[in-house]
């Protein structure tokens, strides 16, 4: 422990450690903090929640998950190949398969145990049947920019859960450069051998970057390689994009039938925690027999079943999304209203999503800009320093007000004003940087 040790302790010397708020409670986008450090609360202003449709203060998702609890208890304690499904589990399935259009859907505790089990079913097929023989190598194409669940999934892809299978074909990983099509295509060229099974993966929205995987583009690139399989992880893009919040297909205007029409097979990762007011993930696919193979996945039998009021939570947040898809026309509203706010103030807002990432100059620490926003004036963001570039993150979300938005862009421009002064001048003109 002597290396953890001097580690962290040069960790928090160096100042990189993140600052720790304990939450007492929440009203709409009000949330009563304290500071873990000195105890010290208040009541900020959220702008770095990701519970973007604002369901988990939503009376009939709440009440869904009590009477869940009522129902079934807590949890199911075990996991659903040995002690079987509740009910709520096949409806939650059969309630995405419809939200996605795609008709096999099977669920997972998170999206890191989702995908890990994607690898083990597809590359591996799971579990060895005595006499099939499994002779073709899988290679994977990889956004540069994913999410760690994919890196980790497919960094983790030639072995089934960490266990090394010599009787299992190769699987190979190349990433591609972010959103880049031409490399796409280049590499698929480079490195696909006849025989490959060829998987293509990509966050839909970019968790970090706010932007948007180019899908028409890279259904056109990969209907060169017939029977080749394109997963899209929806978890921002879930109830965040399209008109009625189906995600990456219904922003492009299509759905996965396009992809299949052009011999690609379409699979969907949708994730509960940013707008299904839960936690939780779910695989959706048009093919009925990945759903078994994910069934026994060790991240599927070695693990507890999605519990009851995470489950029921979920499944009334996605009814409560197509009943009323107004409320993701709002978010999308103050998500416009936000960027355009922020370009009217000359801030570096980079994607076109939600989720905001705002690049600040180089001398200029995002943790100290956050922490002056939320001390001096009461408003949280996330600081970015670490995970990816550094810079501010801000998510809008349906709840928002255009008066909280104004609020937030006023306190940006004058926190950004005081430290400009300090450690840009004479760099920039920081007169011409008025407050709004
Ligand atoms: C693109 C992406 N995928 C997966 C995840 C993980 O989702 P969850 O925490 O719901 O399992 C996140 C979370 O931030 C994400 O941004």
């Amino acid at each position: 422990m002597q290396v953890v040790q001097e580690y962290v302790q040069r960790w928090y010397e160096s100042g990189l450690e993140p600052d720790e708020y304990i939450c007492h409670g929440r009203s709409g986008n009000l949330v009563d903090i304290e500071e873990a450090a000195t105890g010290e609360r208040r009541q900020v202003l959220t702008f770095c929640t990701n519970d973007v449709l604002g369901l988990v203060q939503n009376p009939a998702v709440q009440q869904a998950a009590i009477a869940s609890i009522q129902q079934y208890g807590t949890s199911n304690s075990s996991c659903s190949v040995l002690s079987g499904r509740i009910d709520l589990h096949r409806q939650l399935e059969n309630e995405i398969s419809e939200f996605k259009h795609l008709p096999h859907t099977q669920l997972f505790l998170n999206a890191w145990m989702a995908l890990q089990a994607l690898m083990d079913a597809f590359c591996h097929l799971a579990i060895p049947v005595p006499g099939f023989q499994h002779t073709r190598e899988t290679l994977i194409l990889s956004d540069v920019l994913n999410h760690g669940c994919i890196v980790s999934a497919i960094t983790n892809a030639g072995t089934r859960s960490g266990k090394l299978f010599g009787y299992s074909p190769r699987v190979r990983v190349r990433a591609y450069r972010h959103c880049d099509m031409d490399d796409l295509a280049r590499k698929l060229k480079r490195y696909a051998r006849p025989d490959d099974r060829i998987l293509v993966v990509s966050d839909a929205v970019f968790s970090m970057d706010g932007d948007i995987a180019p899908l028409p583009d890279m259904i056109e690139i990969m209907s060169a390689y017939p029977d080749s399989v394109l997963v899209m992880d929806e978890a921002h893009a879930s109830g965040a994009l399209g008109a009625t919040g189906r995600g990456i297909y219904e922003h492009f205007g299509i759905t996965p039938q396009t992809a299949l029409d052009k011999g690609i097979v379409p699979l969907i990762m949708t994730t509960f925690s940013k707008f299904a007011a839960s936690a939780g993930a779910a695989i959706s696919s048009p093919v009925p027999e990945l759903k078994p193979l994910l069934n026994v996945s060790p991240t599927s039998i070695g693990t507890i079943s999605l519990p009851p009021p995470i489950t029921a939570a979920a499944l009334e947040s996605i009814r409560q999304v197509r009943q009323n898809p107004n409320i993701v026309q709002r978010l999308q509203e103050n998500t416009r209203y936000l960027r355009s706010r922020l370009i009217e103030h000359d801030f570096e807002a980079i994607g076109e999503t939600n989720v905001v990432p705002v690049l600040l100059p180089q001398e200029i620490n995002p943790k100290v800009f956050a922490r002056k926003m939320i001390v001096e004036h009461n408003i949280w963001v996330s600081p970015i320093w670490f995970i990816a570039k550094p810079r501010l993150r801000i998510t809008a979300n349906a709840l928002h007000t255009h008066e909280e938005i104004d609020r937030l862009i006023s306190v940006m421009v004058e926190v950004r004003k005081s430290m400009y002064k300090a450690a840009l001048k004479p760099a920039l003109d920081v007169s011409s940087l008025e407050a709004v």
